[in-house]
């Protein structure tokens, strides 16, 4: 069967494509000698992701021409360090990677973010490709440029803003995750429908998993760039994006990041609609609808915390400026507002969201 390939477009400054499509691993080595040509790549993979798909990308880009060294790290979100990120950069100078080269993230959110910033710093930045394994960090982490690793008082608290030079996002490696990794893109995909387009959210309650997402992955890196053109570095539109975020992250951080980032955007969408909802400024039942579509991938509809303890969590987090906050506010499928509060204040948001 063959399927279309999606060019998405992504017009920042440097621009680029995000490729999404089916069998794009196999034709990686081709399709990134449209941006480089006859040089060294570097892949950087997790051991987990490498195993599966390390043989198969290396022996696309030697046919295409590159020469290929790779660094591969235990996976989880324990590498996503500051120690981790020096090991990465000291093997890229050893093994004399130069400017013309390139750095291949291949994986999920981690290596994105890993790589990414290694990328962004070694020779004061060489070029990335990210090729996302994971739903999650095909909708949202390998595009926009943010890449960062965690520090012991946070979480991507040192990072950068570097646009990679192309995205390949091949669909059918999310045919080997587990059904919560994939229900932790989900969460992420709802996020986009819920932003501003009532068609994908209906497009959403009618997918089954095995069905094919590439069109609903296209239409929400399109969105995605839509909302970081203006505002990339996230001080304006681009915050739209931290829809159920902050109460999300409150939540991740509360619970030593046991909750992962998907289950927790899932409750954290949930708690702002039903906050919005009994402000009486959202759409009757809107949340009801919301919660069904969440429900159908085994996401959380609620914080396993209280309002207080997550206002106290949230009140320490990266986006707050000041004494106050920008939470999204979800008024309707498709329609959202951004509603800054002072941090004082978030209790009772946190409250009334609460079933
Ligand atoms: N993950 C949200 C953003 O890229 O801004």
């Amino acid at each position: 069967m063959t399927h279309d390939v999606y060019t998405v477009p992504i017009r920042t400054e440097p621009a680029y494509d995000v490729l999404v499509g089916h069998g794009l691993l196999e034709e990686c080595g081709m399709r990134i000698r449209a941006v480089a040509s006859d040089c060294r790549v570097m892949i950087v993979s997790d051991d987990a992701v490498y195993a599966l798909y390390g043989e198969k990308v290396t022996r696309s880009l030697e046919d295409a021409g590159f020469r290929t060294d790779a660094y591969v790290f235990p996976h989880g979100e324990a590498s996503k360090s500051t120690e981790r990120l020096i090991d990465l950069i000291n093997t890229l100078a050893e093994s004399g990677l130069t400017r013309t080269d390139l750095v291949l993230a291949l994986g999920g959110g981690v290596t994105g973010d890993l790589a990414g910033l290694a990328a962004s710093l070694y020779l004061r930045g060489v070029r990335l490709i990210q090729i996302p394994t994971t739903l999650l960090a095909a909708v949202d982490s390998s595009v926009g440029g943010k890449t960062a690793v965690n520090l012991p008082s946070g979480k991507n608290l040192c990072g950068s803003f570097y646009q990679p030079s192309l995205v390949i996002c091949d669909c059918d490696v999310f045919g080997t995750l587990a059904d919560s990794v994939f229900s932790d893109g989900m969460a992420e995909t709802v996020k986009y429908a819920v932003l501003k387009d009532p068609a994908l959210f209906g497009a959403m309650e009618a997918f089954e998993r095995g069905g094919d997402i590439s069109g609903i992955v296209a239409a929400c890196v399109q969105m995605k760039n839509d909302y970081i053109v203006h505002d990339v570095q996230d001080h304006g539109e681009r915050q739209f994006l931290n829809l159920g975020h902050t109460p999300a992250h409150a939540i991740e951080k509360t619970s030593g990041f046991t909750v992962s980032h998907g289950h927790a955007v899932a409750a954290g969408m949930m708690i702002m609609a039903r906050a919005a909802e009994k402000m009486g400024i959202s759409e009757e039942r809107f949340s009801e609808r919301l919660g069904a579509l969440l429900a159908r991938w085994d996401l959380p509809l609620d914080a396993p915390y209280s309002a207080q303890v997550l206002a106290q969590a949230a009140g320490a987090d990266k986006k707050r400026r000041g004494s106050s906050i920008t939470l999204v506010m979800p008024l309707a499928i498709g329609h959202c507002v951004l509603y800054p509060v002072q941090i004082g204040q978030l209790e009772s948001v946190f409250e009334a969201g609460t079933r």
